[in-house]
């Protein structure tokens, strides 16, 4: 099809997501500040080639009056982004209740809250009720500005209930939907009370993609054993429908990290923390606060390493950066706590007047600062319990150009899978394993440094996060195409 003007016209991709790469700022009735994200994931997601892409989310804050909606609406409209307006009930039933409560602990392994395990499966139903709710109300606003051709790309554990509500709206709409946490075994999957539903939900859309294969592997798994489906080579089939389920690993834009160690103020930067550390290795811990991080796990496995290793205690330090997230759930605040009370710990046991072991900061550092923080980092440490991929190593890899430091990785992170042969891996549960991992980073000759980082350097470079849109996106075409055929026949 073609444009008034000859120029062929551009698909329309509409990107849902529970949150809008902004963060929202009311400055009057009618006026707002808009701080965008320029993360990788929106530039990969806005930039697909040849696609028109819009944002469909939560703005973060609530606008009960309609002048304050109406205003932030068309402050949004120049961002490419549109709003989806939730009332605090519902935040707090869907997203701090049944999204972060009770399916981010899930499909991390992490089981249902210990302490009010009654008190979450008495609240199940109305938490899940409101999770239906709001995935409907992210719907309306997607079929209100739906157009005929355009492709519906939704995000994540939050919309899982998303697709069923758009195809039930039209069911020649073209739905993809991606989880970026792990989908996990069957046998976790099946103790919600809600397995089926969602599953059921889920398989409306035409693509389901994972970040690794063993992901997809869980979900066809879990749809057959609980709805009793048959899993094929390429998804799962319901009479006669097919839903392609596929692993598409994300990855980074390293490009946008290799430039910015070039900005002068970041060179400035960088020496300002050599000097800072200098006689000193330095260790580096970059997450959102988040029980799943294994953030405990990590500076106990640092205080068995010093322990253990007396020479090392005045030459090497741990900076932990702790990005505080989710604060109404009381577990992260219970974390929190936890946190501070094992750094304070270990600081008042091996610090001296002049320095301490761990350098912990609960906040995010902006971009250029976490660049230069990268690019001086001899070992960094990942040690997720579980994580859907784990960009922060990635992140780094590409900030060590020059200096070719050590990643120790959980192996179950998705990134394990993809940069397993470069990193040392380990299991975070296994304190004394992590220990050992770090003392063997701290001493690795140059030369296996460099090959290990040659290797990552190489997957990182060439396997990026605008690559991982656009096979997304392409594959969605393709199979809308593929689905409608077999339901023909
Ligand atoms: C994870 C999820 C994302 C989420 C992010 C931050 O990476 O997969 O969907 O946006 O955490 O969490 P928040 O709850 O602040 O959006």
């Amino acid at each position: 099809c073609g444009a008034a003007d000859g120029k062929p016209m551009k698909q329309r991709l509409l990107v849902v997501a529970n949150r809008l790469p902004v963060s929202a700022v009311r400055l009057g009735e009618d006026s707002w500040s808009l701080d965008i994200s320029a993360g990788g994931l929106v530039s990969a997601l806005l930039g697909v080639r040849d696609v028109d892409a819009k944002w469909i989310g939560w703005a973060g804050v609530n606008v009960p009056d309609e002048v304050g909606q109406r205003a932030l609406t068309k402050a949004l409209a120049e961002k490419r982004c549109i709003p989806v307006f939730l009332d605090e009930e519902i935040v707090h039933q869907y997203y701090n209740g049944y999204c972060n409560n009770i399916l981010w602990p899930l499909f991390h392994y992490l089981g249902l809250p210990q302490e009010d395990r009654l008190a979450t499966t008495r609240s199940f139903q109305s938490q899940f009720d409101a999770y239906k709710k709001a995935n409907q109300m992210f719907a309306d606003v997607v079929n209100q500005h739906y157009e005929d051709g355009d492709v519906v790309w939704c995000h994540d554990y939050h919309l899982m209930f998303l697709p069923k509500c758009l195809k039930d709206f039209d069911s020649k709409m073209k739905v993809g939907w991606f989880l970026h946490t792990p989908f996990p075994s069957s046998e976790i999957h099946r103790t919600l009370p809600s397995r089926s539903e969602l599953l059921r939900s889920v398989l409306a859309a035409d693509l389901v993609g994972f970040h690794t294969y063993d992901y997809a592997r869980h979900f066809v798994s879990a749809c057959t054993r609980i709805l009793g489906l048959e899993g094929t080579p390429e998804g799962v089939e319901d009479q006669g429908k097919l839903t392609r389920v596929a692993a598409f690993p994300i990855g980074i834009d390293s490009e946008r990290f290799k430039r910015a160690l070039e900005f002068p103020a970041v060179k400035v930067h960088i020496n300002e923390l050599k000097q800072r550390f200098t006689g000193r290795k330095v260790m580096l811990g970059v997450d959102r606060l988040d029980m799943i991080k294994g953030i405990p796990q990590k500076i106990l496995a640092f205080e068995k390493f010093l322990e253990e290793n007396p020479a090392w205690r005045d030459k090497v330090v741990l900076l932990q950066i702790a990005v505080p997230t989710r604060t109404d759930v009381p577990e992260y605040q219970k974390l929190t706590s936890q946190v501070h009370e094992i750094v304070g710990r270990i600081n008042g046991r091996f610090g001296t007047l002049t320095a301490v072991p761990i350098h912990h900061l609960d906040r995010s550092l902006d971009f250029h600062a976490l660049c230069a923080l990268y690019a001086v980092t001899d070992v960094a440490l990942v040690t997720s319990l579980r994580d859907g991929m784990n960009l922060v190593s990635y992140e780094f890899v590409a900030c060590q150009g020059a200096k070719k430091g050590v990643l120790i990785l959980s192996e179950f992170a998705g990134a394990a899978q993809s940069l397993g042969a470069g990193a040392l891996l380990v299991n975070p549960w296994n304190i004394t394993e992590v220990a050992n991992s770090i003392a063997y980073a701290l001493n690795m000759p140059a030369d296996e440094r460099e090959k290990r980082h040659r290797h990552n350097y190489a997957h990182v470079t060439t396997h990026t996060a605008q690559d991982w849109a656009e096979t997304f996106v392409s594959e969605l075409n393709d199979t809308v195409v593929e689905a409608q055929l077999r339901t023909r026949q």
